[in-house]
């Protein structure tokens, strides 16, 4: 038995859940009419409601304890401290570095990083507006009117989330296209109506060593210089963003080109640094400095507040409630922003694999559940698709309901209507509809069953008055650190990435034998065998 499940505070929550998991979410409102407002935060433009949740002042006292005993304090401090936590690649995990004010002072191994980081803030601010402003030219002498990122994970997910959900405030007549997939397809498609003379690419790779995104960059210098016939053409079409110097020069990218980041910037955590470089030409300077200042207020509430009006604690407590008593594998993230349509694809990258992990940072092996997976998708659309699920379905689903008191695009009465969705959404699946209730309504003996809705399903409600820059800097950064609480309570490094390393390995392995048309006898296990056989024969 693990030291978490044994524990004191984690043996208190598993009495307490028997002694709470049948009282319905009906009773504790009937019980408490302060309830929706007293089970509420406010913090960096957000409001939670977290009064949805199948939780009482004890549960909470008793999570809060849990969090103590994990020494979540203390390791809060140890990364903003600079603290080398990821300890499995003897790291720093400063993401809040990237957004902390131009005069703060973080340091890692007594070096303080924040010049670095505004020098880098202010190259890309520079180009920025060179290429918003058009003058920045192409090799021909056209103005750039393209920019496509070519990337994959953080290197992707967190520009092309943040530039559609600030398409918004997005320069128009600049188009953006985001390139991950090592299906040519994608590259294909994304640069279809595009002109070399006008298209500037980003190669965004943390370590420039990444398959897809070297072998998507080989085809989009090949795609540019196959118009404009002029290797010098290069230096005007095609910018890097990486932490690695020499591999940025050895694929023909000079280093004056390059954006640099550091080794203390995940992947996953990298969406505020020169990996938002597509997203500052989008969206500006000034807008994108707001993000920051949203991602910031985020950090210090949680650098600062007490966990019990903590945000990001209080979130990530809640998930540990439903994975590890409740037994909820999965957590719903449904926007009802249609800006935020990338959102949960994004959470999935760094939720899943920050925590989607089961050895200890002792290196045991975990006994308790840990990462939930994490889906969704824009509120309404899903309410016709998977709510079903979650309302009558046999698996308890916890939600976050994401919206915005004003609607950036107003139109008649859209946004009443998208507001109203949200809140019945929450509300039915909290407190259902009893059999009583169906019969009330006049239904037919043999449908009551059908219309029953059991209710109790757990949600989360966050609202922002507008999605602005600084509203969704805050939201990223309280899922950010609400991963960090829970990596804490699993004991987990939620700042590693092994288990990605066993197929990008496996995949070089079987790609050599498929570039090199190695026919049979075949090296692979019978089934890998019997697939390659196959594609084989179908190919000719
Ligand atoms: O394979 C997983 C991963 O390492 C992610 O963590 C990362 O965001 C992605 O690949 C892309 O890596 P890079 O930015 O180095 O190309």
């Amino acid at each position: 038995m693990s030291t978490l499940t044994t524990s004191p505070a984690w043996q208190a929550l598993e009495q307490h859940y028997t002694e709470i998991q049948e009282t319905h979410l009906r009773q504790l409102f009937a019980s408490d009419p302060t309830r929706g407002t007293r089970f509420s935060l406010e913090a960096a433009e957000l409001y939670l409601d977290y009064s949805k949740n199948r939780v009482t002042d004890t549960t909470i006292a008793l999570l809060l304890e849990l969090a103590k005993a994990a020494g979540l304090e203390n390791k809060i401090k140890a990364m903003f401290n600079g603290e080398k936590i990821n300890t499995t690649e003897q790291r720093a995990v400063l993401h809040t570095a990237l957004r902390a004010a131009r005069d703060a002072d973080v340091r890692v191994d007594g070096v303080n990083v924040i010049p670095e980081v505004y020098a880098v803030l202010d190259k890309m601010a520079e180009f920025a507006e060179k290429i918003r402003t058009g003058q920045w030219l192409g090799h021909t002498g056209k103005r750039i009117k393209n920019i496509v990122n070519i990337g994959i994970g953080g290197s992707d997910l967190g520009p092309v989330m943040a530039y559609k959900a600030l398409g918004f405030y997005s320069q128009r007549n600049l188009v953006f296209r985001f390139v991950s997939n090592v299906d040519s397809t994608d590259f294909i498609e994304a640069t279809k109506d595009l002109h070399p003379e006008e298209t500037l690419f980003i190669i965004c790779s943390k370590t420039f060593t990444t398959q897809e995104t070297m072998q998507n960059a080989v085809s989009a210098r090949a795609w540019s210089l196959a118009v404009l016939r002029d290797e010098t053409a290069v230096s005007k079409h095609f910018v890097a963003v990486s932490t690695n110097a020499t591999e940025v020069a050895k694929f023909g990218i000079d280093t004056s080109s390059m954006f640099g980041f550091w080794d203390w910037v995940g992947g996953r955590y990298s969406m505020t640094s020169a990996v938002g470089l597509s997203l500052m030409i989008a969206i500006g300077q000034a807008s994108y400095h707001n993000l920051l200042e949203g991602f910031r207020a985020m950090d210090t509430h949680f650098r600062t507040a007490p966990f019990e009006q903590n945000m990001p604690v209080i979130l990530g407590l809640l998930g540990i409630w439903y994975n590890n008593f409740f037994g909820a594998a999965s957590h719903a993230v449904l926007p009802y922003d249609h800006y935020l349509t990338y959102f949960s694809a994004y959470l999935q990258q760094l939720d899943m694999e920050s925590n989607g992990k089961t050895t200890t940072l002792v290196g045991s092996r975990t006994d308790y559940e840990t990462g939930q997976i994490i889906w969704g998708q824009p509120g309404t659309n899903g309410q016709h698709a998977f709510y079903q699920l979650i309302h009558q379905g046999s698996k308890l689903i916890p939600c976050d309901f994401i919206a915005f008191s004003k609607s950036l695009n107003p139109l008649g009465q859209h946004h009443d209507l998208l507001l109203a969705n949200v809140f019945a959404q929450s509300q039915a699946l909290a407190f259902g509809k009893t059999p009583e209730e169906v019969i009330r309504d006049g239904v037919k003996p043999e449908l009551v069953a059908h219309k029953v809705f059991a209710g109790n399903k757990p949600s989360n409600t966050i609202m922002a008055a507008e999605l602005t820059p600084f509203t969704l800097g805050a939201l990223v950064a309280l899922y950010e650190h609400k991963v960090f609480v829970q990596g804490v309570i699993w004991d987990v490094n939620s700042f590693d990435q092994w288990g990605v390393e066993l197929g990008k390995v496996l995949a070089q392995n079987i790609a050599q034998q498929l570039i090199n048309h190695q026919t049979p006898p075949l090296e692979q296990d019978s089934s890998t065998n019997a697939l390659l056989a196959r594609h084989w024969q179908r190919q000719k």
